[in-house]
């Protein structure tokens, strides 16, 4: 019997050193001291033997099993090891990298664009940004504004009525006095937001957004306003730009002005090729905004929150976000800012 252990351990070292995965390895450790394996069998036969050959088949049969078993520990290991490193190869995440940056999908939207470009420079000047409610009661929207009664503005053709005392803000001069029941002076503020008008055409719709500014603290006069929006034109337009003020009438200020940049697509009006300049018309002057120094009657809405028309005074000014990205971006028609048309919004971001 004896001489059948050295062949069957030669063929299952065999097998070992073969298997080239684990669970071949398995398999051959089952194959070869399994329960219905050859030399497990044998290792129980030997009971049976004569006396005399009981003793040293056994011890062989048994060193046998246990050198394959030891190479079956070590083989197992070194295949687990291997395996783990091609898992781990395989699965490679390291998580402490940054993630990749998100590929760019889409940009700011023009009208977005211009907001913020607007609002950094009134920051840069000490502004703050304040905010107000798109539906607005009348006293808010013209009452404490100083409109007269019979005021155009507040006619059904200009306005969205939502009840006789609520109606979509028209303009975004309301949060002038809401933001002054806020706060004492000194105030430093500007207010971008939406506003409603029911025009329709190329350079309106019923609702646009207005960048409102107001000033009020002592010794503020309108070269103050001046410098101002000198600083605002120059900070949109181009560091070449010149202002003018010519007069006008809001309700709610006085004196009032409306606020000219110079045109720059052109000199003079005429434009580098010896046309008139159909940006400015020939004018060499382009309509940008509408201001005024701060009417003491509008003050005097607020005289209970510390603001007596005797001791402060301010500017104030409204615009157009829409006109102004229009006018820098040479858009031909306002709608174009609402199609969302996909080749249009590409072309700015
Ligand atoms: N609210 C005015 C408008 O909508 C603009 C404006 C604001 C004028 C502040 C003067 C002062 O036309």
């Amino acid at each position: 019997m004896s001489e059948r252990i050295a062949p069957i351990e030669q063929q299952a070292r065999a097998a070992i050193v073969a298997a080239q995965t684990t669970q071949e390895l398995e398999a051959a450790r089952v194959r070869y001291l399994g329960r219905k394996a050859e030399l497990p069998n044998l290792l129980r036969q030997v009971a049976e033997l004569p006396a005399a050959e009981r003793a040293a088949t056994g011890k062989a049969a048994n060193e046998a099993r246990q050198r394959l078993e030891q190479a079956i520990e070590q083989r197992m290991a070194e295949l687990a090891g291997r395996e783990l490193d091609e898992r781990l190869a395989a699965d490679r995440v390291d998580v402490t990298l940054p993630a990749d940056p998100l590929p760019a999908i889409g940009s700011l939207h023009l009208l977005t664009a211009t907001w913020r470009e607007i609002e950094d420079v009134f920051i840069g000047l000490g502004f703050n940004v304040a905010d107000g409610p798109a539906v607005e009661t009348v006293y808010y929207n013209f009452d404490a504004l100083n409109h007269e009664i019979t005021h155009p503005a507040r006619g059904l053709t200009d306005t969205f009525y939502v009840s006789d005392t609520v109606l979509l803000r028209t303009h975004t001069s309301p949060v002038q006095i809401r933001a002054m029941e806020r706060q004492p002076p000194p105030i430093y503020i500007i207010v971008p937001g939406r506003v409603f008008r029911p025009d329709s055409d190329a350079t309106h719709t019923p609702q646009f957004h207005q960048v409102e500014g107001l000033a009020v603290d002592t010794d503020v006069t309108l070269g103050d306003l001046r410098g101002t929006l000198l600083t605002f034109a120059r900070g949109i337009f181009g560091e070449e730009r010149e202002v003018r003020l010519r007069p006008h009438f809001f309700p709610f200020t006085e004196p009032s002005v409306e606020v000219d940049v110079s045109c720059f697509n052109c000199t003079q009006g005429v434009t580098a090729d010896g046309r008139r300049c159909p940006l400015c018309k020939g004018e060499a002057w382009i309509e940008i905004l509408g201001a005024g120094m701060v009417d003491p009657n509008v003050l005097g809405h607020v005289r209970e929150y510390g603001y007596d028309p005797e001791l402060v005074q301010g500017f104030a000014f409204g615009m157009g976000i829409e006109r102004i990205a229009m006018l820098k971006h040479g858009v031909p028609d306002l709608r174009l800012l609402y199609d969302n048309d996909i080749r249009f919004l590409e072309q700015f971001g």
